[in-house]
């Protein structure tokens, strides 16, 4: 294992979420709220029924709300954080141990793949993309999350993570071998600034930037804190 993923490794064996201030809990359920309906709404993730998806990255399963009702496998290096999972929602099964840059499934195995706030940490995120390629269906759709290069809003608890971390943009996903980037939308519009508030004020402020958010995207275009992607693969 190269000395970057090393530290990214020790980093997630060694994370508590409840080690850290009151404000960076809201500010991290703020962007699972807003992602949450973004992947709610979208036409192609609607489309999915009775079949395989893969989370990949799933860390401690902050979007197992999204999966639960389908057959879904979850996926990490992290040990500590697949162990945080089974004991958050008591799941005994379906969680494998690996490196995304070399991922234990046959080729053409899933109809979805999430792959949520795991490239940036990536080296190789090229690689780890051709890995998702590979090991996705045909047409079949993956849903990347990323810290966005080319956001106007810069939230340090996002980007300047004591780890390896290296925020891409959206020509990062363009021209991609065998992939057709379908959609392409930022979102996380809130001014580091409101950080600075008590909890309970920071709660009111988050619940109106909730509101606009979206909009937000269409004024200032790509350039909230987050990208989200579609990407299909090419038959
Ligand atoms: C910011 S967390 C995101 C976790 C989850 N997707 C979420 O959004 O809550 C990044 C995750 O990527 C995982 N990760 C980082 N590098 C990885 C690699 N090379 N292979 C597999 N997982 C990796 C980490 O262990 C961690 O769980």
């Amino acid at each position: 294992m190269d000395k970057e993923k090393q530290t990214v490794k020790k980093f997630y064996d060694n994370w508590k979420i409840e080690n850290f201030p009151k404000y960076i809990n809201l500010l991290m359920e703020f962007e699972e709220d807003l992602l949450i309906n973004i992947i709610n709404n979208s036409d192609n993730f609607k489309k999915i029924k009775n079949n395989l998806i893969l989370d990949c990255g799933c860390g401690h399963g902050s979007y197992y709300n999204l999966t639960k009702e389908y057959n879904a496998i979850y996926f990490d290096f992290s040990t500590n954080l697949l162990k945080k999972f089974e004991k958050k929602h008591n799941l005994k099964t379906n969680k494998i141990c690996g490196d995304i840059s070399n991922l234990p499934f046959k080729d053409n195995s899933f109809d979805l793949i999430l792959c949520i706030n795991v490239l940036e940490h990536i080296k190789d995120y090229k690689k780890a993309l051709m890995e998702i390629k590979r090991v996705l269906k045909p047409n079949a759709m993956a849903i990347i999350v990323v810290v966005n290069k080319e956001s106007c809003i810069n939230e340090d608890i996002f980007n300047d993570f004591v780890v390896y971390h290296r925020p891409l943009k959206k020509s990062d996903f363009n021209n991609l071998m065998g992939f057709d980037l379908i959609k392409c939308i930022s979102f996380y519009f809130i001014p580091p600034l409101f950080k600075i508030f008590p909890a309970f004020i920071l709660k009111r402020i988050l619940s109106i930037f909730h509101k606009v958010d979206i909009k937000l995207n269409e004024i200032f275009k790509n350039k909230g804190q987050f990208l989200y992607i579609e990407l299909k693969k090419q038959e």
